[in-house]
């Protein structure tokens, strides 16, 4: 028995199963990623009344689940995530239906996002262990109830310390990988004094974990320009190093750079730099007044 040899064979069967990717498909194989989020502000916006092209790869993220109470005021539940999207038009069954017709179709849902009832969502556990208890089981039980495929994380507001963030999200995202609950995470960070050092942190620790950067680049000033944009953009690549990120724009009234500004030239530069991954919108609620029309032009873009 040469020992050396085999023990060459495990290191690769390791390797391997660590990194399943490398199995199947090359970086060429896999389509560009578009991904939109819906159902946070009550426009009855259903997944079929947005254009899906078979040739991405489409995420839906429902926004959003909240780990406060629907009482009022809305009070912190320690991580007892309830459903804040519009369910009537975004239940169970249109997930699976929307799934079953479109094989390129994942759904995800969003955790916390902005604002519950015009109060602060904010990240705010009472300890480390039982908010990582309760997270992993109402996120488990959603997950299942909806037959979801993935996880965002969007805490926009918190009153805990950038390490105390990373390590209860850190968690629950590990539980959640390692037991194939999700099959893909992201986070939702932007450019702020308060918000990017408890995602950096979450990165900087538990950054093998997340598959997607979706930076909410439409958070940057009204007016951006393509030059700009385009600092940004490698601005956040360093600091999510090694990251998928993300390119976005908003449909409401955000900021950032716009279709009308020059989105989409700034895209295809980073096209055929070979650093574009995807984009992504917010959201699909605000685009439904204008028939979807900037969703139809990225997937175009991502798609040829
Ligand atoms: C959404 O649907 C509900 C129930 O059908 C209706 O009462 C409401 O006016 C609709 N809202 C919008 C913005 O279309
Ligand atoms: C809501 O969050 C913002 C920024 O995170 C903060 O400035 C503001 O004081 C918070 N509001 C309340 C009522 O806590
Ligand atoms: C973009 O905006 C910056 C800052 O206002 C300005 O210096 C620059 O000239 C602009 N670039 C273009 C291409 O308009
Ligand atoms: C974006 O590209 C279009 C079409 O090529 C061009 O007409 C437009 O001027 C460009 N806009 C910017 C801001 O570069």
């Amino acid at each position: 028995m040469d020992f050396s040899k085999l023990f060459i064979s495990f290191l690769l069967l390791q390797f391997l199963f660590n990194n399943p990717s490398m199995v199947h498909a090359g970086p060429n194989c896999s389509p560009y990623l578009f991904r939109e989020y819906l159902g946070a502000e009550g426009q009855n916006v259903t997944f079929a009344d947005v254009p899906i092209n078979a040739n991405v790869e489409f995420h839906f993220i429902l926004s959003f689940a909240i780990d406060y109470t629907d009482s009022s005021p809305p009070l912190p539940t320690n991580g007892y995530f309830n459903v804040y999207w519009d369910a009537d038009n975004l239940s169970p069954s249109l997930v699976s239906s929307i799934k079953a017709e479109y094989p390129n179709v994942k759904v995800a849902m969003s955790l916390a996002g902005d604002t519950v009832d015009g109060f602060n969502a904010s990240f705010n556990p009472t300890s480390i262990d039982s908010w990582v208890r309760n997270a992993i089981y109402s996120v488990t039980n959603l997950v299942k109830e909806y037959n979801l495929d993935g996880i965002d994380i969007d805490y926009e507001h918190f009153k805990t310390d950038p390490d105390t963030f990373a390590e209860c999200i850190g968690r629950l995202l590990y539980y959640l990988k390692q037991n194939k609950i999700v099959s893909f995470t992201s986070i939702a960070p932007y450019e702020d004094v308060d918000v990017q050092p408890h995602y950096l942190a979450l990165w900087r620790k538990y950054g093998h974990l997340i598959d997607y950067v979706n930076f909410q680049f439409y958070a940057y000033p009204k007016g951006t320009n393509v030059s700009q944009f385009l600092q940004y953009f490698e601005t956040q690549r360093c600091n999510y190093e090694g990251g998928k990120i993300l390119v976005s724009f908003g449909t409401d009234e955000s900021g950032g750079l716009k279709p009308q500004n020059g989105f989409f030239n700034a895209t295809s530069i980073l096209k055929s730099e070979g650093k574009l991954e995807g984009i992504f919108i917010w959201s699909a609620d605000d685009s439904k007044k204008d028939n979807f029309y900037y969703e139809k032009q990225a997937q175009d873009l991502l798609a040829t």
